[in-house]
């Protein structure tokens, strides 16, 4: 592989700037590993939390203004995006049944927009539209109205401007909104952990991404949780956290794993099982969520993302020399006299089951890259069923209250993460094998030159939407499909 990495880019170009000084600070401008704690200016701190916002009485009215500013990542004074000043932006707390609305103002000198990722809510008018552009300087009322029954568990937020979703992401615009339990599950303490990734230049800007690595979905240099690298969490043994992940990663998958200490997943995206599942290692495609409790004993872990093999070029973007890379993200001490015992984890609700239903239609989504096509040659396509995305087009018309089934085909070296708003997906197969369990994600993974069945009702909610591809910016490059379901009454 003769292409020079950034990561080599970054070190050759850094000898002339590093140890120079920006507005006070010293910014080292090589990096001998990725989140690797010892030698991190970064590391080691105090494990940090982004801002909550609350509902009371069936509302939460917030205002989201996402503008360039300076804030503090991976232990450096940079110039990133930000929602309202913090990378995350606030975490949004809601109940079922209530009344999310956002005010959103577009500091930014681009257009934005705001998609609440996973919420069961209306795709029309000033709810979760994808077709709606906020201009730089002007101000969109969003109001999302949850269902009663809508569940419980972990979704975001980030702007879906096509074209620049990736940059925008990447440059720091995410944030956790939590659907609070019916019946609240104990632990000891609950956590937000917004994982992310960025690559700064030696000045501190965040690097933009090179046509080669938009193609294999940009990877940045530093995996953030909650804008920290490496950061240290406290507990005392025998105590039960809950653990909400978000990976907001624009293309990185997140293989966790926290050796030593106990992982019970309640859920993935909006997909609660029915009794927690004991976990040594949870898989997070870019926009998965993970709801986890953690039992923790004395010791000290570290919560790790390991190598994950995504596809030819996928593996080279990690560590530049084609060996993908190991990164610790939290280092968890529990020490002190023992915590207060917890009562057993609920079980939850039996999950809905689609495999014994009626399908009314059955379809199959391709996704395919290629280079060519472009008017100098060499252009990148990423299409799905052969087509990049036109906000002019339907490409897939599903009947209103209907039950379908859609099989997912890659014929590419990449895997690439299908995303559909609004409706959640049940996977009832993977590469040719029936699944055994009742999974529901709104984020599922086609593995290159792989295929998986999926079921989707579609109920509550009628209109036009989107599905993509999560690696943003594939989405970015046209890997996206228009969706209208319609209503019987038009
Ligand atoms: Cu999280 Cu359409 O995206
Ligand atoms: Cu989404
Ligand atoms: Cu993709």
């Amino acid at each position: 592989m003769a292409l020079m990495t950034r990561r080599n880019a970054l070190i050759l170009g850094g000898i002339g700037v590093a140890g120079m000084a920006i507005g006070g600070t010293v910014f080292a401008a090589t990096r001998p590993g990725v989140g690797s704690g010892s030698g991190d200016p970064g590391g080691g701190q105090d494990f940090l939390e982004p801002a909550e916002l609350r509902s009371t009485n069936g509302r939460l009215a917030a205002t989201l203004t996402p503008a360039r500013q300076q804030v503090t990542l991976a232990g450096r004074d940079v110039s990133a995006l930000s929602y309202n000043g913090g990378v995350p932006g606030p975490t949004l707390r809601v109940r079922a049944g209530d009344t999310l609305s956002v005010s959103l103002r577009n500091g930014l000198t681009d257009p934005s927009n705001l998609h609440v990722h996973g919420l069961h809510v209306s795709p029309e008018n000033n709810g979760d539209n994808m077709f709606v552009s906020v201009a730089a300087g002007d101000t969109f009322d969003y109001e999302y109205v949850l269902p009663a029954n809508h569940p419980p568990g972990v979704y975001w937020y980030h702007p879906h401007a096509h074209g620049s979703v990736a940059d925008q992401v990447f440059g720091g615009l995410y944030g956790a909104i939590i659907v609070e339990d019916p019946v609240p599950i104990a632990a000891s303490r609950e956590r937000v952990l917004v994982i992310s990734d960025i690559t700064f230049t030696g000045v501190g800007d965040i690097a933009a991404a090179t046509a080669h690595e938009i193609m294999s979905g940009r990877e940045g240099e530093l995996v953030l949780v909650n804008g920290q690298l490496n950061p240290t969490l406290a507990a005392r043994p025998g105590e039960r956290e809950r653990w909400r992940i978000v990976n907001a990663c624009v293309s990185r998958y997140l293989r966790l794993r926290l050796d030593g200490q106990r992982m019970s997943l309640l859920a993935i995206d909006s997909g609660r099982f029915e009794s927690a599942q004991e976990m040594e290692e949870i898989v997070l495609a870019p926009g998965n969520r993970a709801d986890l409790l953690v039992t923790v004993s004395a010791g000290t872990a570290v919560l790790r993302s390991l190598a994950f093999d995504r596809g030819a070029s996928g593996g080279m973007m990690g560590g530049g020399s084609g060996t993908p890379v190991d990164v610790d993200l939290a280092t968890l001490t529990v020490a002190g006299k023992a915590g207060e015992a917890l009562e057993q984890i609920p079980t939850q609700p039996v999950p809905r089951d689609l495999r014994a239903t009626t399908v009314s239609a059955r379809r199959e989504l391709v996704f395919a890259m290629g280079m060519g096509g472009g008017m100098g040659g060499g252009m990148m396509s990423a299409t799905i069923n052969g087509r990049v995305f036109d906000a002019s087009r339907i490409d897939t018309t599903v009947q209103f209250d209907s039950v379908e089934e859609w099989l997912l085909t890659n014929t590419s070296t990449l895997d690439h993460p299908l995303h559909l708003h609004v409706w959640p997906m049940q996977i009832v197969e993977e590469g040719g094998q029936p699944v055994r369990t009742v999974k529901w994600q709104d984020v599922v993974n086609v593995p290159a030159n792989g295929s998986v069945r999926v079921r989707v009702a579609f109920e509550d909610f009628s209109g036009r939407s989107v599905y993509h591809c999560h690696i943003l910016d594939h989405e970015d490059s046209g890997m996206m499909g228009v969706i209208d379901a319609y209503p019987p009454w038009v």
